[in-house]
């Protein structure tokens, strides 16, 4: 046996809490390959899961962390090689299997990426699920037939995780991005030096509830949802495509038939967690390809393991902004 420290999600007397301990290796999941974690990172449902908010946490106790980056130390699969370096978003960690925000994971190799040429192991975990997600958005655009010639992006929540990485994985393939955010003071020179053309304030998208609105945008990849989103679909060009990934703002969606009926539009639904392999390789593929790493760079923060859930307090206060690494063996 060996024992790690990470971050455990149990239920207590009064409520679920999550606490940094030093757990057992027999307290991991079956999985035929077992990682000695390097980095994770926080996204936003880390954030509620290491804060014990409902809504992520399936089963406890249980290691959180979405994300895991690191070694493999051994695998039955046959991919895989003691050392590899290797990346895993979603697939279930830190929801229904133990997490990686701690020392050790046991995973199924079908589902691990080699960490890219590209990218060191840190930036990796920056990337983490959130800049997977963007790429996965992305992916859905372009098989939607959206090209940088169909005219503007909107990236809603660009001051976040998903929304920092989607400005310049846009903006780099060429696309003309417009970000939206609600801090357009602050960040106007970190959204402009990832790429943005232009910058909104997020108020300017509240359209009064009216369906309709100039048409100015050819794509959307939105991560808030609410009203933003339903802006941002009233001002969305005929036959232009929206992605839906997130609910920073609200689950609820305000909107209405008329841009899809009057303007053909359509709206996506990304999934990060259950991608199946052959995605998740092209959108790391993609990431490599687009995703400038000094950029990402200037986006990312790293803590140790011991500061993750203060860290977290961002996030859940609605002003997240860029990217955090988990530094796992520094504790
Ligand atoms: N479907 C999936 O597979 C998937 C994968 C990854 C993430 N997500 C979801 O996507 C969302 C964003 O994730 P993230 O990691 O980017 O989170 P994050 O880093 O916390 O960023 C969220 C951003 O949303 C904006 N925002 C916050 N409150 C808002 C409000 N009331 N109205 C409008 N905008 C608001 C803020 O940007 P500004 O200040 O710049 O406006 C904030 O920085 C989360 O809901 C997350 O769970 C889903």
């Amino acid at each position: 046996m060996t024992t790690f420290p990470g971050w455990i999600a149990r239920e207590t007397p009064d409520g679920h809490r999550t606490t940094l301990e030093e757990l057992d290796s027999g307290i991991l999941d079956d999985g035929d390959t077992t990682l000695r974690v390097h980095y994770s990172s926080l996204n936003y449902k880390d954030a509620l899961a290491l804060h014990g908010r409902p809504g992520v946490v399936r089963r406890r106790p249980l290691v959180v962390g979405i994300d895991v980056t690191g070694e493999v130390v051994a695998s039955r699969h046959p991919r895989w090689r003691s050392g590899d370096l290797v990346t895993l978003n979603g697939a279930g960690l830190g929801e229904e299997r133990h997490g990686g925000l701690a020392g050790l994971a046991a995973v199924d190799g079908e589902h691990l990426v080699p960490v890219p040429d590209r990218f060191t192991p840190a930036r990796t975990a920056a990337i983490g699920t959130a800049g997977f997600t963007a790429a996965l958005s992305l992916l859905a655009l372009e098989r939607q037939g959206l090209t940088p010639a169909h005219g503007p992006v909107l990236v809603t929540g660009a001051g976040g995780g998903v929304g920092s990485v989607a400005v310049a994985l846009l903006a780099d393939s060429g696309y003309e991005v417009i970000a939206v955010t609600g801090r357009p003071d602050s960040l106007h020179e970190r959204l402009t030096t990832l790429g943005a053309a232009h910058i909104v304030d997020r108020s300017e998208l509240d359209t009064g509830g009216k369906p309709l609105a100039k048409q100015r945008w050819a794509g959307v990849v939105d991560a808030v949802g609410g009203p933003v989103l339903a802006g941002a679909l009233a001002g969305l060009r005929h036959s232009g495509t929206a992605t839906t990934c997130g609910l920073a703002a609200s689950a609820a969606f305000p909107g209405n038939v008329m841009p899809f009926i009057l303007r053909g539009v359509s709206l996506l639904g990304i999934d990060s967690v259950r991608t199946p392999h052959d995605r998740r390789e092209a959108a790391w593929q993609l990431l490599a390809r687009h995703l400038d790493p000094d950029l990402l760079d200037t986006v990312t923060r790293h803590v140790p393991l011991t500061a993750a859930q203060d860290a977290a307090d961002d996030a859940l206060a609605g002003h997240g902004t860029g990217r955090t690494v988990v530094d796992v063996r520094a504790h």
